[in-house]
């Protein structure tokens, strides 16, 4: 039966490091109120205007190429999942196709927040089942750091995103026991509101005015305990669920690649499905919350260090803006 392998993971973040005592110049935080909630200790952030999500994904899908053993060239189809697209239309994909010299080659946004990989992970997999598509790069790229309220008023959501960019080569493989396993996705748009941005908005006659700016509706808002609360309840059930309907017992997972949007969050999901720490990766310490990248993010960096290899069993978890959630199940 022909499956969905990941033939090779690539990342690519930005050389300026912002460290919390960085932020702490900026509004009124500190150290040790943002390690102590959510185990950040700096993260990165484009390093001049004029980069987005599409110029970081560059590097990311060439190292993911180099990393499958295959040319850019052969890449025939994008999957670009980012909540902070290069510009409001067309999607960062086709600006991608574009720097990546790949004309042609359908591009596809979707809008998925935190749990974007994973959706992106099984349209790519039901492409590369069907027979579609052969060499699927499906990314992750996100610039948040010109969308965040760097001020005493944003400051709640200011200390935890960072920017960045990572990709999946995806294609068919006939080896048996490889490949993707399963992806189980979920929405509840009754808590949209709870973590979104309000404008500018097309329902809205204009979409954005002066007023809307002075009342910081285009910043993100988010209401944290609840977002904690959602994340906390519902990784750790469709997690369960995932496992339990692939009669995968939690001693055959070998690594949990959870999404990165707070250690606290990781750590409770983790002590549910009774996972040893040392079966959990976490980078967000360095890089906070890249959201679309996360996933692939801490998959190739365990990759490089060989925390992850080929053989594998890894489990995948996210939860995020929507509310969105979801995990996957892939063998390496
Ligand atoms: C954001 C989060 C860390 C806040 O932690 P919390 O314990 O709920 O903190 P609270 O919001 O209750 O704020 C506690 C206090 O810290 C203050 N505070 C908020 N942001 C702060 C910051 N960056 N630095 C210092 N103090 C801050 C608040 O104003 C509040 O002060 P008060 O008690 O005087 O009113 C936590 O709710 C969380 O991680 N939620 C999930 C967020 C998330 O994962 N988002 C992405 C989803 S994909």
């Amino acid at each position: 039966m022909t499956r969905t392998a990941i033939l090779g993971v690539g990342h690519y973040v930005p050389s300026k490091v912002v460290t919390n005592d960085d932020l702490a110049k900026m509004f009124d935080t500190s150290d040790e109120w943002i390690q102590q909630r959510t185990g950040i200790k700096e993260r990165r952030f484009i390093e001049e205007e004029g980069i987005g999500p599409a110029d970081l994904a560059v590097p990311a899908v060439k190292m993911a190429c180099e990393k499958a053993g295959i040319e850019v060239s052969e890449i025939d189809a994008i999957i670009f999942a980012t909540l902070s697209p290069d510009h409001e239309f067309p999607g960062s994909g086709c600006f991608l196709g574009d720097y990546l010299g790949l004309p042609g080659v359908p591009a596809l946004d979707i809008r998925n927040q935190c749990s974007g990989f994973l959706y992106g992970l099984q349209i790519a997999d039901a492409w590369i089942r069907c027979g579609m598509y052969e060499r699927v790069a499906l990314v992750g790229g996100e610039v948040h750091s010109t969308g965040i309220d760097l001020s005493d008023e944003g400051r709640d959501v200011a200390v935890l995103f960072g920017d960045g960019a990572a990709c999946a080569i995806l294609g068919p493989t006939e080896e048996e026991g490889r490949g993707v396993m399963d992806v189980e996705v979920h929405a509840d748009g009754s808590g949209a509101k709870e973590l979104w941005i309000e404008a500018p908005a097309s329902k809205y006659i204009p979409r954005i005015t002066h007023e809307m700016i002075d009342q910081r509706k285009v910043w993100p808002a988010m209401n944290g305990k609840q977002v904690f609360r959602w994340a906390t309840s519902k990784m750790p059930e469709v997690a369960r669920s995932v496992l339990e309907r692939n009669g995968v017992g939690v001693a055959d997972i070998d690594l949990l690649v959870p999404h990165q949007a707070n250690r606290r969050i990781n750590e409770f999901v983790a002590q549910k499905l009774e996972l040893p720490t040392e079966k959990v990766v976490h980078n967000i310490h360095k890089y906070g919350n890249t959201t679309a990248a996360s996933i692939p993010l801490a998959l190739s960096e365990a990759m490089q260090e060989g925390r992850a290899k080929k053989g594998d069993l890894i489990l995948m978890a996210a939860f995020g803006s929507g509310f969105t959630w979801g995990a996957s199940l892939v063998r390496l």
